[in-house]
């Protein structure tokens, strides 16, 4: 048998073990061309190109942010973007010692014979695989099945080709359902993806995982308080992944900036065979455009604002934030 690794074995796992460093993780900008203009039109910004240069520009040449990022998923665009004085933003990653990282998918689409659920495009021609599995609509075992396969096979290909993968299988929020029920997907989704990773000869240390935390449901009637997510999200974590995994790296999916804090300080408060960092989109960008509002002179300020979140989440991310 082949690993999927190959020669790039060393460099992966080196890759890996980078970005899940102490005190460190992953600023999501990963946005696509749509969703950035969703985020410029909340502060009443056109999608143009030159706004999302602005925007990115801002966030990437941050000062002081490698302290807290250990790395960032661009957009194909933000890939070849510079900044107005002509430097390549990939560059301003490198100088602060921030892993540069690419979204390789090309979005959803509806997956026939399913609870009207979707599966995620791109393994053609190689493409990545960040994929959601929705607990309203069912989830279905097919489309379980799918998201499973697809990601192991896209962990393969990235593996191949030196990259390190980042295994998303997003379990959406949406819906009514209690934290036992999205214990119970997240372990079903999870004992799945390992399956087939290891089925596709997956390098286990070269890989970093995104999840969704285990939260009740966004419509649940009862918020759960940081230590009851933690407490079922590590279970979940315990219970599904080995601890060859070295970084886990979670989205925020909706939660505010500050409950994605607390929730992964709670996660944090015990020893872990993992690293429980963060890579948070939403919950690292939102105080940062709402003080930008487009304007040149709110830059510095924007720029604090996101230095504090990254602060806060590297606290949280040592189990140190008090708030
Ligand atoms: P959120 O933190 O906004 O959920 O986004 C994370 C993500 O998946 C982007 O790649």
């Amino acid at each position: 048998i082949r690993a999927a690794a190959g020669s790039y074995a060393d460099e992966l796992v080196s890759t890996a073990k980078s970005v899940a460093s102490p005190g460190r993780g992953i600023l999501a900008i990963d946005e696509s061309n749509a969703t950035c203009g969703k985020r410029l039109s909340s502060i009443g910004l056109d999608n143009t190109e030159a706004n999302r240069q602005a925007y990115r520009q801002l966030l990437l040449t941050t000062a002081g942010l490698g302290e807290y990022i250990s790395g960032a998923i661009l957009f194909e665009e933000t890939l070849y973007q510079s900044t107005t004085d002509g430097k390549k933003f990939v560059d301003c990653l490198k100088d602060q010692n921030i892993m540069p990282g690419i979204k390789v998918d090309k979005g959803l689409v509806p997956l026939p014979g399913s609870n009207n659920e979707s599966w995620c495009q791109g393994l053609d021609g190689l493409a990545s695989r960040r994929t959601v599995v929705s607990i309203p609509c069912g989830p279905s075992a097919l489309a379980v099945k799918e998201a499973a396969w697809g990601l192991a096979r896209y962990a393969a290909i990235a593996q191949d080709n030196g990259l390190v993968p980042i295994v998303e299988p997003e379990i959406l929020l949406d819906g009514d359902h209690a934290i036992e029920r999205t214990l119970e997907v997240a372990e079903k989704v999870w004992s799945e993806v390992f399956f087939y990773l290891a089925q596709n000869n997956v390098l286990f240390e070269g890989i970093l995982l995104k999840p969704s935390m285990v939260t009740p449901g966004a419509e649940h009637k009862e918020k759960a308080s940081p230590e009851a997510i933690a407490k079922y999200t590590l279970t979940m974590l315990r219970r599904r992944v080995p601890p060859a995994v070295p970084g886990i790296m979670f989205l925020s999916g909706g939660q505010s900036e500050v409950e994605a804090t607390l929730n992964l300080n709670a996660m944090n408060q015990s020893p872990n065979p993992w690293h429980v960092s963060f890579s948070y989109a939403r919950a690292l960008q939102n105080s940062v455009l709402k003080t930008w509002q487009g304007r040149p002179e709110n830059v510095d300020a924007a720029q604090k604002a996101l230095l504090a979140r990254a602060k806060a989440n590297s606290l949280a991310q040592l189990g140190r934030y008090t708030g």
